[in-house]
């Protein structure tokens, strides 16, 4: 997307239309005001100002343009937002033909799937052909309500059922075998239906349209003793797996008021929590909970529960969920459930009180993870419990300094529980938790720099080492006070005048960011830069496609725009000072503490001359190697 089309969709869209168009608005002198509608509001504090395009929240700290506001307000990214403004203005967006065929590709799939869906749905609606589809789910205690609700399905058994119905309705085979519904023959490339007599749950986004199905073979089946007990439909372009989360789409308003949701493992768990009126529950797709996962549930709530059955199965991911989670901003909580027993099971044998008790004495992760670690501790060898401190420890490594007190007290509160369990003294494990910090630290260079160089995205969890939470303090005063000075003041500059891009580019290394999210920004300018274009503020939150970052990369544009442009080239070469300053700070602290400790002359007029060298030689950075 050019960024001439994102200026013309933003100019033709006056934000005070946009967002009156979802909240009232009141004139209150240039700008209007309304109930914020990004937190519990109870006094006007929402301004949205038609001069500058802007919107800001004056008590939750929300700031953003008009994209922002409908990605934020109806949950979709950046290209979404876009789409939606386009259209409210009569803009047609897609003049790249390559966009365009995979636009038309998406579509096609989408319509394809929701054929495919209505005739599962239709085949369990047939009480003849659905029987034994009937029988499993009322077994499990599911009422034809719920089964309406998430509209489930059923895949009749002879093999051909849906591909004769495809022939017939002149459905493309070819788009159903890109769905992973229909498979061909390697020996005779006949065509065959994939799902056979299974329960067909589908899998809808939080548009609410169907982009694949868990299909759950009937007990008491040939296919039982065959095949797995779940299909799945492979990732496609419509469906990934490893990102979709199933009942989103029905709990992600009730998730939204009240700020949390549910994690659970399987269909018929979000399907009965619903039924007993639990509407923020939601699950993985037989995967793993992942990054992307939770990018997903931050762009909803703050605050995810996981509930996971007690089993082995489930053990392995919880413990990778809080490697995770405790690497990102969000308040997690994991509640176990009693042996034998899923919350689809627990529900219908226990009722909603016990469900609602497990999810209330839901623990804090990381004090989970130390139940978890020394269950018996009295039986550990001295060798077994030092591993399992590492374990937790490593885990806190990864957990980002929290700015305020509370993450100090947290952290103080969870190392006495170690040490009161484990008799360690606290500046033991202090000591070992800042090795292990530093340890990560380096690491994370490392995985980044191997990043930068092209290498492969690693799955794992996004590491802050410096900065807060988006949630706790707004954009507004992190765009003041993020990072160090002279990062920020940077990225300022940068967003406020993209043509000094070019300049920075190989003088300062995104390495030697240390903000993480200012480094994400400023590599985004590189990489918008590198490909030919102006690093303007719009394409490089559009590149980010991250909600949590578009109100500082607009608020950090609008500090840099106070400085005027003609004085915008003496303030990056002090930033190119400043950072070459930086880069000799280590050497000339040494060279420093050399001095002062040696009793030899000569030894000591040679250190006063190489720290004068050093000095003198304080220059930009080169080429790519990090400092
Ligand atoms: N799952 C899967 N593949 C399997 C088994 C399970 O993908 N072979 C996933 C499914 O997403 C399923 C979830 O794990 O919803 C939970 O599995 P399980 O509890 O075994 O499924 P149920 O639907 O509860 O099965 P049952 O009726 O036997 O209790
Ligand atoms: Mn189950």
């Amino acid at each position: 997307m050019n960024d001439d089309r994102i200026t013309q969709v933003k100019q033709a869209n006056d934000i005070a239309d946009v967002v009156g168009g979802y909240l009232s608005l009141r004139p209150a002198g240039p700008t209007f005001k309304g109930l914020c509608p990004f937190h519990e509001d109870k006094h006007p504090s929402f301004d949205v100002d038609p001069r500058r395009q802007r919107y800001r929240c004056w008590s939750c700290g929300k700031v953003g343009d008009v994209i922002s506001f409908v990605m934020e307000m109806d949950k979709i990214s950046f290209r979404e937002a876009l789409e939606i403004l386009a259209r409210r203005a009569g803009i047609t967006l897609q003049e790249d033909p390559e966009a365009e065929a995979k636009a038309n590709e998406r579509s096609h799939l989408l319509k394809v799937s929701q054929w495919a869906h209505d005739q599962y749905r239709g085949a369990l609606e047939d009480r003849n052909l659905g029987e034994q589809a009937w029988f499993y789910l009322e077994k499990r205690g599911l009422e034809d309500e719920t089964i309406r609700l998430f509209s489930v399905g059923y895949a009749p058994a002879n093999g051909t059922w849906l591909l004769e119905r495809a022939r017939r309705a002149g459905i493309s085979l070819d788009i159903l075998d890109k769905l992973g519904i229909l498979g061909r023959s390697a020996r005779d490339g006949s065509w065959y239906d994939r799902f056979r007599d299974r329960v067909m749950f589908p899998i809808r986004n939080t548009r609410s349209q169907t982009v694949g199905f868990g299909g759950r073979v009937l007990p008491g089946t040939l296919g039982e003793e065959k095949g797995p007990k779940y299909y799945n439909s492979p990732d496609s372009a419509i469906f990934f797996k490893s990102e979709e989360l199933f009942g989103l789409d029905l709990a992600k308003n009730d998730a939204s008021r009240s700020g949390q949701l549910v994690v659970m493992e399987g269909y018929t768990d979000v399907m009965m929590a619903h039924q007993f009126g639990i509407r923020q529950a939601v699950a993985t797709m037989g995967t793993a909970l992942n990054s992307r996962h939770i990018r997903t549930l931050k762009r909803f709530v703050p605050k995810v529960t996981l509930l996971y059955d007690s089993d082995a199965g489930g053990k392995g991911g919880v413990q990778r969920a809080l490697e995770i989670f405790a690497a990102s901003d969000i308040d997690l909580r994991v509640a176990t459930l009693p042996e034998g027993l899923d919350p689809c099971d627990l529900l219908v044998s226990k009722g909603q009180g016990a469900l609602e008790k497990i999810l209330a004495s839901a623990e804090d992760a990381i004090d989970h993870a130390l139940k978890v670690e020394f269950a018996n501790a009295e039986q550990m060898t001295v060798q077994q419990k030092q591993q399992g401190v590492d374990r937790v420890l490593g885990i806190l490594a990864r957990v980002p300094a929290l700015e305020d007190d509370s993450g100090t007290l947290k952290l103080d509160l969870i190392l006495n529980r170690m040490q009161r369990r484990l008799g360690l003294s606290l500046p033991t494990l202090k000591n070992r938790l800042q090795m292990l910090r530093q340890t990560q630290v380096a690491l994370e260079g490392r995985r980044h720099s191997e990043r930068i160089g092209g290498g492969t995205n690693t799955d794992g969890p996004e590491v802050d080492q410096e900065g807060g939470s988006l949630m706790a303090s707004g954009p507004l005063s992190r765009a003041r006070t993020l990072g160090r000075p002279e990062e920020r003041e940077l990225l300022q500059l940068l967003l406020a005048g993209p043509e000094w891009v070019p300049m920075v580019d190989g003088s300062i290394h995104p390495e030697e960011i240390a903000q993480p999210d200012l480094r994400k920004i400023f590599e985004a300018c590189l990489e918008i830069h590198r490909s030919g274009r102006p690093a303007r503020a719009d394409l490089v939150r559009q590149i980010l496609d991250d909600l949590g970052l578009v109100g500082l990369v607009l608020t950090l544009q609008e500090i840099g725009e106070g400085t005027a442009p003609d004085q915008r080239e003496a303030w990056l070469r002090s930033l190119l000072e400043r950072f070459a300053e930086r880069r000799v700070r280590p050497l000339q602290q040494k060279l420093k503490q050399q001095l002062l400790s040696t009793n030899d002359h000569d030894e000591a007029l040679e250190i006063l001359r190489r720290l004068k060298v050093s000095k003198s030689t304080a220059s930009p950075a080169s080429g790519g190697d990090p400092v």
